[in-house]
């Protein structure tokens, strides 16, 4: 699958921030890419130019690295914006100085102008911080633009060039005026024209899906985001060669079975559904090893799978090529330290739920979303005629009720959590809260507790409601939702679901706690 050209190469040295730098340029209408060092370098010996570079921050300083990647930094007089660490890179390589900080500056700082502002910006403002070197000395032909309230450089311009260079990180929510500042750079400085839009990108991801042609493509669907709107892009272009496998594990909730035939009824999608419950439950039994559950649940996931679509595939009399799968940029991304530039090409997260699937089966990948970030796949999803509802349900993970139940599962313990889920969302849309969370979902805990019910005395479980904020899932803050939701839905379980005397509320963030428990 070949990519188009982007106009801005963003050259990765490590920074935790790199992707919302790729976020904002993208939402600024600036195509951008982000790629290792060995990459860059690949493609430049290649012949091949971004229209500008960027060059992210980076956990290494300066001072230890005395490689000063010459090979990209004032390139053809490439525009060239460096953040942090790539600030102190370009720096030094212009013939600045770069030391060791007494003290570092970390978290929020105060900034001003030294001379003319850039446009939409104040003259003071705050930004976020995250560097202990820093640049002393200022390279000939640049000009200090921005100064720290500790009195120290945090921008500087190059006289006539298109070169700048900030210490702190402009694409971090933050940092106020950080999209002016990106704004300033890719409009201003260097003179790009717009590409991205929501058109583009749903233009590029047809054509990917068309390079598929007379082949038929299988669909390992689950009716989340990813996968709907991966099936309904390529439905739209290949038609009925396009099939969604439904694996129904007996382990989803009330409402994803309600999810699926609406799907089946609302959309052209072709969606077989496979009822394996059973199969499923016999696999789980007396297993309570929280590894070995998933572990038992992959594996039949795709022992079902595969048996099932080749059935379909004789009776049908038709061959699979293609496996779709809705990976998404983040998974994609090569994360390599610049020193590590021989390193292992890339480092791709295996799929939770189809990992192997590809290779026992003999198919080939299509991805069309590999290049998108969530919030662009759910742009995509609502123009191609898809519901506002169906493009921003929450995340819920393959194993489903599996790892909800802990310890050993049967059907009364899935059925308790089914009826505290049930509760649980139709609390979360009385009271308006489904939108404000990130993930919501109820746990059932492997402990009996004593409670009162009518005049009795009640030995029953407990169930925990666990509702996270995130962007990714892969760090999370545990959601502070109002109280009398809370109350509504614990009083409801407990005196709705059979064998429940206590509900509890998760006060854990990730780190240090994980959003699912087990
Ligand atoms: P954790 O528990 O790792 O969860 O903090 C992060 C996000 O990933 C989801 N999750 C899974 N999704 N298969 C999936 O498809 C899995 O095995 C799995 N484990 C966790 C979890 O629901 C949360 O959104």
């Amino acid at each position: 699958m070949e990519q188009q050209e982007r106009l801005i190469w963003i050259v990765d040295f490590g920074s935790q921030y790199t992707q919302l730098i790729t976020r904002k340029s993208r939402e600024l209408g600036y195509s951008s890419e982000i790629i290792t060092l060995k990459e860059s370098r690949k493609r430049i010996e290649a012949g091949q130019r971004p229209k500008a570079f960027v060059l992210s921050g980076g956990p290494m300083s300066v001072s230890e690295d005395k490689n000063d990647y010459e090979f990209l930094i004032g390139l053809d007089d490439i525009p060239t914006l460096g953040i942090c660490y790539g600030m102190q890179l370009m720096a030094r390589h212009y013939g600045g100085t770069v030391e060791k900080g007494i003290q570092g500056e970390y978290g929020h700082a105060k900034i001003h102008f030294q001379g003319e502002k850039f446009p939409g910006c104040p003259n003071d403002f705050n930004v976020w911080m995250s560097h202990f070197d820093h640049v002393t000395k200022v390279p000939d032909g640049f000009e200090a633009v921005l100064m720290s309230n500790n009195n120290l450089l945090a921008g500087i311009k190059h006289k006539e060039k298109a070169l700048l260079a900030l210490q702190f990180h402009p694409e971090v929510e933050h940092s106020e005026h950080g999209k002016d500042i990106l704004r300033h750079f890719y409009e201003d400085m260097a003179l790009l024209q717009k590409d991205w839009s929501a058109a583009a990108m749903l233009e590029e991801a047809k054509e990917l899906a068309a390079s598929v042609k007379e082949d038929y493509v299988l669909c390992a669907f689950s009716g989340g985001v990813d996968s709907l709107v991966a099936a309904t892009l390529c439905h739209e272009v290949l038609g009925d060669k396009v099939h969604c496998f439904f694996v129904d594990n007996g382990l989803l909730r009330p409402q994803d079975y309600h999810h699926i035939e609406l799907l089946k009824e609302k959309t052209p999608l072709n969606i077989e559904i496979i009822d394996a419950k059973d199969l499923f439950l016999g696999k789980l039994k007396g297993e309570g090893d929280p590894e070995a559950k998933r572990k038992a649940i992959g594996t039949t996931f795709i022992e079902v799978f595969e048996k099932k679509v080749h059935d379909y595939e004789d009776s049908h009399n038709i061959k699979f090529k293609y496996l779709l799968q809705g990976t998404l940029y983040p998974d994609v991304i090569e994360s390599l330290s610049p020193h590590d530039e021989d390193g292992k090409s890339s480092t791709i997260k295996s799929h939770h739920n189809v990992g192997g699937l590809p290779e026992r089966m003999n198919l080939e990948l299509l991805e069309p979303l590999r290049f998108l970030f969530k919030d662009e796949v759910r742009v995509m999803g609502e123009q191609l005629g898809l519901k506002h509802e169906w493009v921003h349900r929450h995340p819920f993970p393959g194993p489903g009720i599996g790892i909800r139940v802990l310890g050993e599962i049967d059907e009364a313990s899935i059925k308790k959590v089914q009826d505290s889920d049930q509760i649980l969302f139709e609390e979360l849309h009385n009271f308006k809260v489904y939108d404000a969370v990130w993930q919501a979902f109820t746990v059932l805990l492997p402990v009996n507790t004593v409670g009162v019910k009518g005049d009795a005395r009640a030995y029953e479980q407990v169930i925990c409601i666990r509702l996270v904020n995130s962007t990714d899932g892969m760090t999370a803050e545990w959601s502070d939702v109002p109280r009398d939701f809370l109350s509504k839905a614990s009083s409801r379980i407990t005196n709705e679901v059979a064998g429940i005397t206590r509900v509890v509320y998760d006060i854990t963030s990730k780190p240090p706690g994980t959003i699912e428990w087990e």
